[in-house]
């Protein structure tokens, strides 16, 4: 069976990695994807780039001419493939953008509306839509294995900080699928990542590449002093993705409902400082603290076992070795 997958954002990370992943050796898929490498550059795909499997557009998500030409070359091809994915990555997404009101509404949730409405016109199957484990805001952790999908909301507002804009409206977007879903106008679900990391990514304020940089270039980190509390769970970029095609490959979790994606391996913020020095050979590393970030939970821990009941997805990649592949990668430059 052939598939067509359509990737919006592809040259990101969640993007370049499913290229990886669905163009193994053998595979008779094909995939035609954009970009207008707001955050990432054509470099993240070169390994794929003169595959005639993989057809790239510089295009704007919001862009109407350029919406209107990639459905065209959906349509043109898509008799030649037993199904149609839609997998939307494009988003205004990383902790500074957070703050962008009009651009995360512009991209991430109308143009998430645009293009699940691209979709269903081409008669696709299948939408997938990255959401994010930031909607859980203020409530993002409890002690009985962490918080799940139906759990309600405690929302940080505008009274506390624009940052939320951006979860408000991954979740706007939730009810899109649902409701497209629930219409039976195609088969689709969201999903909630939690803090994806990658070896490949180069973006310095995420706190992987942050930590292992300054140690690199500065020999000390500062850190936010939110992260004398802070701890997290990090989701390495294959991991991410792996869900992305199981959820895409089991029809029966396609019901427009939201599946959280994540590991349980939380730590704190100084210890994955100290691990990543660890691991860098500095004995006594030097961490300093600096700056306030509101609005930001001390602990975000979600549950998976709805993807783990509905699907065989599990993570792969803990964070030892995922840490490694970073600094062997980073240090490379
Ligand atoms: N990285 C994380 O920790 C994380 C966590 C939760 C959810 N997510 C979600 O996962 C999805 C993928 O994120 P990612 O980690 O790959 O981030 P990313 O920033 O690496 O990728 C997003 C891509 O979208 C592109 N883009 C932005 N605006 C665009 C526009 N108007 N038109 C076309 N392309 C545009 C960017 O250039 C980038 O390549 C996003 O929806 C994001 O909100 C990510």
């Amino acid at each position: 069976m052939s598939k067509l997958y359509a990737i919006s954002g592809v040259t990101g990370m969640t993007g370049n990695e499913l290229v990886r992943q669905i163009l193994v050796d053998g595979s008779t898929d094909h995939i035609l994807g954009f970009d207008n490498f707001y955050a990432s550059s054509i470099e993240t795909v070169s390994d794929h780039i003169d595959d005639d499997r993989f057809e790239f557009f510089e295009y704007d998500v919001c862009n109407k001419e350029q919406m209107a030409d990639f459905e065209s070359r959906v349509n043109a091809i898509k008799g030649s493939y037993d199904e149609i994915i839609y997998i939307n990555c494009a988003a205004v997404v990383h902790t500074e953008h957070f703050y962008h009101v009009y651009e995360t509404f512009d991209t991430n949730v109308m143009g998430m509306k645009e293009f699940m409405e691209q979709a269903i016109r081409v008669g696709a199957d299948k939408y997938i839509n990255c959401s994010t484990s930031e909607v859980y805001s203020m409530n993002s952790w409890n002690e009985n294995g962490g918080v799940k999908e139906s759990d309600y909301l405690t929302m940080s507002v505008a009274e506390h900080s624009q940052r939320t804009s951006y979860a408000t409206g991954k979740l706007l977007t939730e009810f899109f699928i649902k409701d497209a879903v629930d219409e039976g106008k195609i088969k689709g679900c969201s999903i909630r990542f939690a803090n994806v990391y990658s070896k490949d990514e180069r973006y310095p304020k995420h706190i992987i590449p942050f930590i292992i940089n300054s140690f690199r270039d500065n020999g000390k980190v500062v850190l936010l002093e939110n992260s004398r509390k802070n701890r997290r769970t990090f989701l390495n970029n294959y991991d991410s993705c792996s869900a992305v095609l199981a959820l895409a490959g089991t029809d029966s979790a396609l019901d427009g409902t939201v599946y959280n994606v994540a590991t349980d391996e939380e730590i704190s913020i100084i210890d994955l400082a100290k691990l990543c020095a660890s691991k860098m050979g500095i004995t006594d590393p030097v961490i300093e603290f600096n700056g306030y970030r509101e609005s930001d939970p001390e602990r975000r821990l979600l549950s998976t076992e709805k993807i783990r009941t509905r699907t065989s997805w599990k993570p792969a990649v803990d964070l030892s070795r995922g840490l490694d592949e970073c600094i062997e990668n980073y240090l490379k430059l």
